[in-house]
């Protein structure tokens, strides 16, 4: 159970607290892992009160619940009055000493996660507001400050925003988000990779072709074009989420998963990325951006006629890029990175692709047509793992033939599926920063993706259409330059 604690969220009234954190929470008291002293209090500048909030929060956990149905019961009402009970409503501009000194009569001493809900412009000014009337004081209790993402917008940005929160607050204070942490898979792979003998002594170059990391979506930008156009695919997806699944995956094994032991592991691997030489950056780097098209039987708008989008935009929903990890134990392994918005499946895997046997003994099945064998991670939507290679088929003639031995999650671990907040509010309030990016760990993911914006600034990274409903721009096929080698198709 975590210690006694107040949540005071910033945005309060927003999409994500009433989307993914109050069920997060509700699960989390459903488990039994909330202290009964703790509460929540909600900070907006929306004209809003206790109960109206409360209101429309059982809405959205009433629909929450129903999602669940499947897996579970309906809502369990004693415990949703119980933490419905425990939230109220503070309103107040974010810019406004008043609403921070209103904060601070409303907590009195005690611990405390501040949770920063809201759009990045506001960070420097929330944490600097907290600061100035005293909130990050931890005089025997805990103050912790939980930070979304966009963190920065580049390196330069990124940089300064750390050193803003740095004159508030300690290093140790800080939660910088990456929701793909939450997710049980994008954990499941440091735990398969070190709690197992059998995959870590062929898990480098000896053994290693190449490694493909996907998120593929078929949604579009929906209701953010906004955000979105200021954003684009690289910035939204590559330098953390993406990132991060490079990072476990190619990581080496930490002394203990002690929080900075593993983070110490992920910046060094993040650092050893290989920058992009400009010359190279057709080949390295692809940049697409959706069209009309359709997505199962749904026709869909272009990127170009989505609202908030100027038609002429130059933003991308599409990357494709090759990286390198320049040390002992993927140096020559290329790494293929994609994702996007509007593609043929959704779908978020890590595939490693193992060399060939080295000869070919099968006379009647050369080398090059051996069943490639790929270890596929599968994060979602799908949770598991498969192994693909070949076997001999059944007959008296010596024929082979590609199988594939699969472990699905839901098979052995059946669980009510989880917002993936859990853990990481339960771990902020515990004081665990293992799933916590830090300062450095933010800073290496973008410094990966810097030749990349450069390109496109400089015009050497043309966008390239492609059709929704597609596998995304031909273009991105050129990058798996090479050998046999092509990317796994998206269904
Ligand atoms: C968010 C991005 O961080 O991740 C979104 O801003 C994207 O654009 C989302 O859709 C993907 O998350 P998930 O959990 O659906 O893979």
């Amino acid at each position: 159970r975590a210690p006694p604690c107040t949540l005071v969220i910033f945005g309060g009234s927003g999409d994500l607290t009433a989307r993914l954190l109050v069920p997060a929470l509700y699960n989390l008291a459903v488990a039994q892992l909330l202290d009964p002293g703790f509460r929540v209090i909600a900070v907006d500048w929306q004209d809003q009160n206790d109960e109206k909030l409360r209101e429309k929060l059982t809405v959205s956990i009433q629909d929450f619940a129903a999602k669940r149905q499947a897996h579970a019961t309906l809502l369990d009402v004693p415990v949703w009055t119980w933490l419905r009970d425990h939230i109220s409503y503070l309103r107040g501009d974010f810019q406004n000493p008043d609403t921070y000194a209103a904060l601070a009569a409303e907590i009195g001493t005690g611990n405390c996660v501040f949770y920063l809900a809201v759009a990045a412009r506001f960070f420097g000014t929330i944490v600097e507001g907290l600061g100035a009337s005293g909130l990050t004081r931890e005089d025997g209790c805990f103050r912790r400050v939980i930070i979304e993402k966009p963190f920065g917008a580049d390196l330069g940005s990124a940089r300064l925003l750390n050193r803003d929160l740095a004159k508030s607050l300690s290093e140790s204070q800080i939660y910088r988000i990456d929701h793909y942490l939450g997710k049980e898979t994008v954990q499941n792979i440091l735990a398969l990779r070190f709690s197992n003998g059998i995959f870590e002594p062929l898990w480098n170059r000896q053994n290693i072709d190449h490694v493909q990391i996907t998120a593929a979506e078929t949604v579009g930008v929906e209701a953010r074009g906004r955000f979105y156009e200021g954003t684009g695919a690289l910035r939204d997806m590559v330098p953390n989420h993406i990132m991060q699944l490079l990072a476990m995956t190619a990581m080496e094994a930490p002394s203990s998963f002690d929080a900075d032991a593993v983070r110490d592991e992920k910046s060094k691997v993040l650092q050893a990325i290989h920058h992009m030489p400009q010359g190279n950056l057709p080949l390295t780097y692809v940049r697409g951006q959706y069209t009309a098209g359709t997505i199962g039987d749904r026709a869909v708008p272009g990127y170009l006629e989505e609202p908030d989008i100027d038609p002429h935009s130059d933003t991308e929903t599409y990357v494709a890029m090759k990286v390198a990890v320049d040390n002992w134990r993927w140096a020559g392994v290329p790494f293929y990175l994609r994702t996007g918005k509007r593609l043929s499946a959704r779908k978020t895997e890590v595939a490693i692709h193992f060399k060939q046997a080295p000869y070919a003994l099968f006379r009647d099945t050369p080398v090059e047509k051996l069943t490639p064998n790929i270890m596929v991670l599968h994060i979602q939507p799908s949770e598991g793992c498969t192994i693909q290679f070949s076997a001999k088929r059944p007959g008296p003639i010596v024929k082979l033939g590609g199988v594939r031995m699969k472990f699905d999650y839901a098979d052995w671990f059946p669980v009510a599926p989880s917002t993936g907040y859990e853990t990481l509010i339960y771990d902020c309030m515990i004081g665990d920063a293992t799933l916590f990016q830090r300062a450095d760990n933010v800073e290496a993911g973008w410094a990966a993706v810097e030749p990349a914006l450069e390109a496109r600034a400089e015009g050497l990274a043309p966008i390239r259409p492609y059709v929704a409903g597609t596998r995304g721009p031909a273009e991105a096929d050129t990058l798996l330059e090479g050998k046999g080698r092509s990317w796994l198709r998206l269904r």
